[in-house]
């Protein structure tokens, strides 16, 4: 079960609460959100790392919001659970994939992000060939977080990865796509998981500083939004060579959830 990007206090709330009732259902063996709007929508601290693990989160995706908060530093080349996209410049404190221990397997998880409309970073699509590479035949179940603003690159991604990797899943646009699917050669794919977090701002920001910022062109400090969530994440299945069988959207709304 992959979860797209954890928006605030807000959204932290929606993975406490929805996560139980989702593992009863979809039982998966793994768990991974992406952090990067975690700690009031900018970058992750310790403590709410710590919380995703203790709620069973396996792993924690991050994005350009990575360095948000210093304190970031103090435990990036610790926790082997937590990466960072791997086309940051070399040097980069923190890793760029891992390999997750799961109670029957093993998962590698990998972060790249995109340069459309994002800083000029190392090539995604190179960085991807060379961690391939050095994986060598060893892994069936790997899952690529690709972190990246434009559809067009994230397509990209996906064809060019299809059949070398289990799913190439996007992050960081915070709003769904529609277009999941299994590709021709077995990767699970989908442009962008979503979001979880406030519901009626705008990507999980109070709208109305937003609003301001797109009419004034002015520096405005925006904030986290209140109020209730949205929840949305992919669930997906692959077979023993680590190849897809299914790629299933979900998507809740905070209401939907009280009465059951
Ligand atoms: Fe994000
Ligand atoms: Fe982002």
């Amino acid at each position: 079960m992959f979860i797209g990007d954890i928006v605030g206090a807000v959204g932290r709330n929606a993975l406490k609460q929805m996560l139980p009732k989702l593992k009863l259902k979809h039982s998966p063996h793994f768990v991974v959100v992406n952090g990067e709007n975690a700690a009031g929508g900018r970058g992750i601290t310790a403590a709410i790392a710590k919380e995703f693990f203790e709620l069973g989160v396996h792993g924690i995706t991050m994005g350009n919001h990575t360095w948000d908060q210093k304190e970031i530093f103090d435990f990036i080349d610790e926790e082997e659970r937590l990466i960072r996209p791997a086309n940051f410049p070399k040097g980069t404190p923190g890793r760029g994939f891992t390999v997750i221990k799961g109670k029957e397997n093993e998962l590698v998880l990998i972060n790249l992000q995109g340069r459309t409309f994002l800083p000029p970073l190392d090539c995604p699509f190179e960085k991807a060939d060379e961690i391939l590479h050095d994986l060598g035949k060893k892994y069936q179940y790997i899952i690529v977080d690709f972190h990246a603003e434009a559809t067009s690159e994230k397509l990209a991604m996906g064809w060019y990865l299809d059949g070398r990797v289990s799913a190439v899943v996007g992050t960081h646009t915070h709003v769904q796509t529609h277009d999941e699917r299994i590709l021709p050669q077995g990767t699970a794919y989908i442009s962008d998981v979503g979001m979880v977090g406030p519901r009626d701002g705008i990507l999980g920001m109070e709208r109305q500083s937003v609003i301001r910022k797109f009419r004034t062109q002015l520096p405005v400090r925006f904030v986290v939004d209140e109020g209730k969530w949205h929840f949305h994440a992919v669930v997906m299945e692959f077979d023993h060579n680590g190849l897809a069988k299914k790629i299933e959207s979900i998507r809740i709304f905070e209401e939907d959830v009280l009465f059951d």
